[in-house]
């Protein structure tokens, strides 16, 4: 079983940790057989479309209070070897409440459970109607388990999953009671060894009480684990739409629109008589009109037309930026009996690039934007539409057109909201920190990006794929592996540029060949020459300038910042002051400038959008604190500035209007010195 060789793994590196002499062993074999990585093909991913009820559909939500157990840190097994699962949790151990969707980690106050290391355990009882046992599938998805997580139905093994921030599910159909209650048990392995996405490593060390196990990672953010978002219980008809893949395109100067869908069918009809089956696919307008309307053949694919289209634009690249339109599917059996209904939104664009400039529907983007963390007080990396929605409101306040989904996919829900605000998205797996490159975690890697494409190539705000987060592109083996990376996802979407954001000095840089467009991390006056405000935009210039020149690409900086202690005040500007954060700023925005005149370069993003927790250090206090905004989502003193230049580039780059509050008045002393939206 697959849980027992995980484990069995975990056992042999914690031994080969604590044994100098087996570290040496494992450190050649890795290298051995770092040196024959081999392309392998992956399992890809079926189904998972976002439940959404029809008039062929249903979905109940799982949500709520849960009862959780945590595992003794030296047994994790025990709860499957003991079989927790055959009955209520509490049977087995006293259990506590644990909402859900929310990471567990500092819902309590133990610092016990908020440190620990492997296997938790949750389970609930919940109704299933009578209704929903008639002549269809029921089925369980869970949006996110970070990191591994096991799931039984009344006692049986019902899906495993690995790998954070992913959907998964399963059909249920024949484990559920109707009309009757049930349970549903989730185991949850929280543990990161040097073959998972992320990496971490497991070690033994000696405390006052004896051993202990300690979990460390390199990445800069808390381990957050739980179960992260919503849980699902949906019916689909028997024979149903189980994907949706759409591609868009602009033509005739934008005027024509063109809607490309594929669906596949599971179910029983299908394999009976695959070729009497259609669809009807029918697009209607934001105001509900139908604007176009298509019969499919019987392979399901084809293309939509829609005139006088009204293109999917960005926020401020257009005064009516993030439209969409309905796409109904109706699925029909050949004597028109209407099996199955599923409706998505899809916006209208074309992406296009070379080696200078990166498009939408023909007019060049200039980035201006975010890193961000799925972070919150208490909740952790859980889901909460409160805060989603909080953080949109800033990030239009603010004038930001995009954000990078650092360092993971975030909710399905905020990809829904991005769609809708015309915030760009460039989409990260959960890769960061990548070192040590081996077969395996080349396989999980591959496996991350295609479950992450294949849950959201249809959105219209994903521009972009990133594919890493500071990989050690330095390392050997770097080129044969990220050229394997980048190659399986173009095979999966050539639709959008592959980017990473690379931290490594671009002489030591393996991967950058293999992307579409450079982006480059840098801490100038933080990490490197901490507190020189007057070493930064020179050697912005250059570095942007040789990522460019190595690869003749369009380059972006995707993070720079400082981190600033909310209130801190020190003039003249002194490092963790939220006047040196706003100093760094203005630096990088003079580089910034030089290098748009450039044309290659294409973007810059702040490092970060809001305050995150991360693991215990002398370099954090409470946390990352280079947010541009507090973890309570409230602007520092860089905020504003920010935001005026934003705005700023908007009107100059895209022609947006201003938002009145934009500058605050000073006084009535003459054109020179009055600062009002007018003056830009
Ligand atoms: C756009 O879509 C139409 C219809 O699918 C197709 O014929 C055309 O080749 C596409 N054009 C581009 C530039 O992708
Ligand atoms: C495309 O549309 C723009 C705006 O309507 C117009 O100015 C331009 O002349 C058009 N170009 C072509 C090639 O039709
Ligand atoms: C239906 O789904 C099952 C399970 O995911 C898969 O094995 C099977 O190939 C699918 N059938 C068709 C016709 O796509
Ligand atoms: C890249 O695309 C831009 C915009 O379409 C164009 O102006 C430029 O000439 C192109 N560069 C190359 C090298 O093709
Ligand atoms: C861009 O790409 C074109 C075609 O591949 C190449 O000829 C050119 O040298 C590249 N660089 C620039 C700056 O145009
Ligand atoms: C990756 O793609 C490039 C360009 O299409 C191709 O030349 C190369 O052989 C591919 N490499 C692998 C390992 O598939």
């Amino acid at each position: 079983m697959h849980l027992k060789i995980r484990l069995t793994r975990r056992k042999l590196e914690i031994w080969a940790l604590s044994l100098t002499s087996l570290v040496f062993a494992f450190y050649i074999l890795n290298l051995t057989l770092a040196l024959i990585i081999l392309n392998k093909d992956v399992q890809t991913s079926r189904g998972m479309l976002y439940p959404r009820e029809s008039e062929t559909r249903e979905v109940r939500t799982l949500d709520g209070i849960w009862n959780f157990v945590r595992s003794d840190e030296s047994n994790p097994t025990q709860g499957i070897r003991d079989g927790w699962f055959k009955d209520d949790l509490s049977k087995s151990r006293p259990t506590i409440p644990m909402p859900v969707p929310a990471s567990y980690n500092d819902i309590t106050t133990e610092q016990a459970l908020r440190d620990h290391v492997g296997t938790v355990w949750y389970d609930r009882k919940f109704f299933v109607p009578r209704s929903w046992a008639h002549e269809q599938r029921v089925w369980l998805r869970f949006g996110s388990v970070h990191y591994e997580a096991f799931v039984w139905m009344n006692g049986q093994l019902v899906v495993k999953h690995e790998m954070g921030h992913l959907p998964f599910e399963t059909e249920v159909t024949h484990l559920l009671q109707y009309g009757a209650e049930n349970r549903i048990t989730v185991m949850c392995d929280n543990a990161l060894i040097q073959t998972t996405v992320p990496q971490g490593k497991i070690s033994e060390m000696a405390n006052d009480g004896g051993v202990t196990i300690i979990q460390s990672y390199t990445f800069d953010f808390f381990n957050y684990a739980g179960i992260h978002r919503s849980v699902h219980l949906y019916t689909t008809p028997k024979t149903f739409i189980e994907q949706v893949d759409i591609k868009t395109n602009l033509t005739n100067n934008n005027s024509v629109g063109h809607v490309d869908y594929s669906i596949i069918v599971n179910g029983s009809a299908t394999n009976e008589a695959d070729n009497t089956l259609y669809a009807r696919l029918l697009l209607y307008s934001r105001e509900g009109d139908l604007v176009s309307n298509v019969r499919s053949d019987s392979k399901l694919l084809g293309s939509l037309q829609v005139e006088n289209v009204n293109p999917w634009w960005p926020y401020l690249m257009h005064s009516d930026p993030g439209y969409l339109y309905k796409l109904e599917i109706k699925l029909y059996a050949a004597n028109e009996q209407l099996l199955d209904v599923y409706r998505l939104n899809v916006g209208l664009r074309t992406l296009s690039w070379n080696n200078t400039t990166f498009l939408i529907n023909g007019k060049p983007i200039y980035f201006r934007g975010f890193g961000r963390h799925e972070d919150a007080d208490v909740r952790g990396k859980g889901l909460d539409n409160a805060l989603m929605t909080r953080d949109f409101n800033l990030l239009k306040w603010i004038g930001a057109n995009a954000y990078r989904t650092s360092h993971y996919p975030y909710s399905e829900e905020s990809m829904q909201f991005a769609d809708r605000h015309g915030i760009m998205i460039i989409d990260e797996c959960p890769s960061v920190d990548t070192e040590n490159f081996n077969q395996v975690l080349l396989g999980k890697h591959k496996s991350s990006l295609e479950q992450l494409v294949h849950r959201d190539r249809n959105h219209p705000s994903v521009v972009m794929w990133s594919i890493a987060n500071e990989p050690r592109t330095g390392q050997l083996n770097a080129d044969t592996y990220f050229q394997f990376v980048a190659n399986y996802t173009r095979s999966l979407d050539g639709t959008r540029p592959i980017t990473a954001a690379i931290a490594v000095p671009s002489t030591d840089d393996k991967a950058g060949r293999y992307l579409d467009i450079i982006s480059f991390n840098r801490y100038n006056a933080w990490y490197s020459n901490t507190g020189r405000l007057d070493m930064v935009t020179k050697r912005v210039i250059e570095e942007a300038t040789a990522w460019n020149k190595k690869y003749d690409k369009p380059v972006l900086m995707a993070e720079y910042g400082a981190d600033t202690l909310e209130g801190l005040h020190l003039q003249p500007a002194f490092v963790w002051s939220e006047e040196f954060q706003t100093a760094v700023f203005s630096q990088h925005f003079k580089a910034f400038d030089a290098l748009r005149r450039k044309k290659w370069f294409i973007g810059e993003f702040v490092w970060n959008f809001a305050d995150f927790k991360t693991a215990q250090s002398y370099t954090r206090v409470g946390g990352n604190k280079k947010g541009v905004f507090t973890r309570a989502r409230q602007p520092k003193a860089a905020a504003h500035l920010l935001r005026q230049r934003y705005f700023a580039l908007g009107r100059e780059v895209d022609q947006c209007s201003l938002p009145d509050d934009l500058f605050t008045y000073i006084a009535d002393v003459g054109n020179s010195v009055k600062h009002d939206s007018s003056d830009l």
